[in-house]
Parts: structure tokens; sequence; C-alpha cells
């Protein structure tokens, strides 16, 4: 029997900024996302795109109640070339263009999540990161990065108890844990992004720097 899963049906498509609809869904989705919803911010985008540096693609599923099945946006991934962080086992390797991509802007609508459709997008991101004309043959790292799990675990004003002092519910599971599942491994934490406690006070989020080897290079 076919498998018709939501994932088994899980399509990257590129994300036309040009067009007004998708300009407009995507800052709609950012906005549900809490991060990087600023039209200016999608328009550097935009340009990233036409440089060639920056690829982004809606996660798509067919509309199983359209007799044309149309495809449905249920989020959103990017494939960058280059990275901010290089992975350390670059530090003795003779540096090789288009060695590392990373991937960021990751993001499923609240309602198309736990269907594994989070997972799928990665995989077709890893796959594409190791040939053109979104990656490279040359592409041996993925690099990331993702909120620390000690928001999980460790108790404190600082960790556990950060949610408390932002205002906000504490997300139900580590997204860390979650790309350690597909294989990521992470080589440093550093407080990286600041957001605004109740009380005014500035609150550094510390985020885990991940890479997973996607192709081994002689
Ligand atoms: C992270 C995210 C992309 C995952 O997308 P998704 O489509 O729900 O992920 P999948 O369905 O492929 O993953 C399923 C796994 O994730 C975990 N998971 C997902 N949602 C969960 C939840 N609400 N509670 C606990 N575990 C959960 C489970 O381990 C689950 O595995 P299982 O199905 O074997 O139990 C999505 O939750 C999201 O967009 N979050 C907000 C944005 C974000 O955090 N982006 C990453 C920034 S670094």
């Amino acid at each position: 029997m076919a498998n018709t899963s939501p994932a088994s049906q899980c399509r990257l498509e590129p994300i036309i900024l040009n067009d007004e609809d998708q300009f407009i869904e995507l800052q709609r989705q950012r906005v549900l996302c809490g991060w990087d919803y600023d039209p200016e911010t999608i328009k550097r985008w935009k340009v990233k795109q036409e440089e060639k540096l920056k690829s982004l693609f809606w996660i798509t599923i067919p509309d199983s109640s359209d007799k044309d099945k149309e495809l449905l946006r249920t989020g959103h991934i990017s494939l960058d070339a280059n990275s901010s962080f290089d992975p350390p086992e670059l530090k003795n390797f003779p540096h090789v263009k288009n060695c590392v991509f990373s991937i960021s802007s990751f993001f499923i609508l609240p309602e198309y999540r736990s269907y594994g459709l989070g997972r799928h997008a990665m995989k077709m991101a890893e796959d594409m990161a190791v040939k053109e004309p979104y990656g490279s043959p040359n592409c041996r790292f993925i690099a990331l990065n993702a909120l620390s799990k000690r928001y999980i675990y460790d108790e404190g004003p600082d960790w556990r108890g950060v949610w408390e002092r932002l205002g906000v519910s504490p997300p139900s599971f580590s997204i860390q844990e979650w790309y350690e599942a597909l294989g990521y491994v992470s080589w440093k934490e550093e407080p990286l992004y600041e957001e605004k406690a109740l009380n005014g006070d500035i609150v550094k989020l510390w985020e885990a720097f991940m890479r997973k080897e996607v192709q081994r290079i002689a």
C-alpha cells in the first residue's frame, strides 16, 4: 500500500520572495515563530538569495482536501552557504570553499507539528547541501545553533527559571536534543541572543553550536 503519511509526501519548494503572496506568507510564519519577522530582515534574505548565499524553502505537503492537491506551506527552512561558526574539525583542515553549510530559519506551523515533517525537512536539506544547485559537492558539515538543553534540565533563575522571568511557557521538549537525535553534535555553548525579562532585565540566552558530518571527503 502507498505510504501517504504527511512526512512521506513532504517536499521542499523554493520560496520566491519577489512573489508578494509568498513574501507576506513568510512574514506571517516568522511572526508566529517569534524571530526575524521584520520585513527589512526578509528583504535582506532576498538579497542573500540573489547572491546565492541563502536558499529558502517552503516545507510543503499536498492538500488532501483539494482535488488538485494544491501544496500546503506547512513551514520553512533555509540552507545557507557558509556558517558564521566553523566546526572545530576545520582548524586542522585546509580551507575548502563551501565545506560548511548551515541551517537556519527553521519553523513548522504548530498545527503541522509532530507528524515527522521537521525531521523529513532536515533530511532533505542535508541531501541538498552536498550537491548543486543549492549545495556543493565540497560540503562536509552542516552547522546550526539551538537553544541549550540546560533551559529544560538545569535548576536556577538563569536556566529553568528563565521562562518565568520572561513571562512565557517553557518549551515542551529540548530542541538541542531534537537535533542530537538527528546526529548533530555540540562543540560549544555561548550566550548568543538577548531577551527582555518582565522586570526589564536583559537575559542572555545560551545556544549550543552543533554540527553534523554529512559527507566524508578524503
Ligand atoms: C522543531 C520543529 C521544527 C520540529 O518540527 P516537527 O515537524 O514537529 O518535528 P517532527 O514531527 O519531525 O519531530 C518529531 C519528534 O520531535 C519531538 N517532538 C516534537 N514535538 C514535540 C512535543 N510537543 N513534545 C515532545 N516532543 C516533541 C519528539 O521527539 C518527536 O519524536 P517522536 O515523534 O518519535 O515522538 C518544530 O517544533 C518547530 O517549528 N518549533 C519552533 C521553531 C524551532 O524551534 N525551530 C528550530 C530553531 S533552532
